[in-house]
């Protein structure tokens, strides 16, 4: 909150970075009927969710920034992934409900931190349970592949992965 227009270029990005996640598994699984068109629902959302990020940020002259580096959040966590395609695609799965958790859990802690802006305020609280809802919707599309009990075991691993690796990251105005 005390650097809120870096939090909202990183937010930005983020948003932009969840639609081209969710195309690009389309992209990767074509064979993939199931769960082609949840899969382009979440990117055309995600795509939504960039475009209410700039509009408030274009209101408020703050500018996009390129993108300089990889974010050594995924980075850390395409390191948790298998190499064998099968397992590769639960774990793709997997990271992505994930990451969506995060992401609500992030939106709603912004979310309380935000006072005198109601309709900020509003649009944080939006998105909070619009990410809660893709972190179920990944874990939805491994369960059509996949065993419960496998999927819910490599979700746990993954999680624990992910705590240790989101407590190693730097604090700074950022959505990891
Ligand atoms: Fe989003
Ligand atoms: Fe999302």
């Amino acid at each position: 909150m005390a650097d809120f227009p870096a939090f909202l270029q990183d937010h930005a990005d983020c948003e932009r970075k969840a639609s081209a996640m969710a195309m690009s598994f389309v992209a990767k699984y074509p064979d993939r009927v199931e769960i082609i068109p949840e899969l382009i629902d979440t990117g055309i959302e995600e795509l939504q969710h960039f475009q209410r990020v700039y509009a408030y940020m274009e209101k408020r002259g703050i500018r996009l920034v390129k993108e300089r580096w990889q974010d050594p959040y995924i980075q850390a966590l395409s390191g948790q992934c298998h190499t064998d395609p099968i397992d590769r695609f639960l774990d793709r799965l997997l990271l992505a409900s994930i990451i969506e958790c995060r992401g609500a859990e992030r939106f709603r802690l912004v979310c309380n931190a935000i006072e005198n802006d109601p309709e900020l305020k509003d649009f944080y609280h939006e998105l909070w349970v619009s990410e809660a809802k893709h972190g179920n919707v990944f874990v939805k599309m491994a369960l059509n592949y996949f065993p419960e009990q496998q999927v819910y075991q490599r979700l746990q691993e993954l999680n624990r992965a992910e705590g240790e690796i989101v407590s190693k990251l730097p604090l700074r105005a950022a959505l990891h």
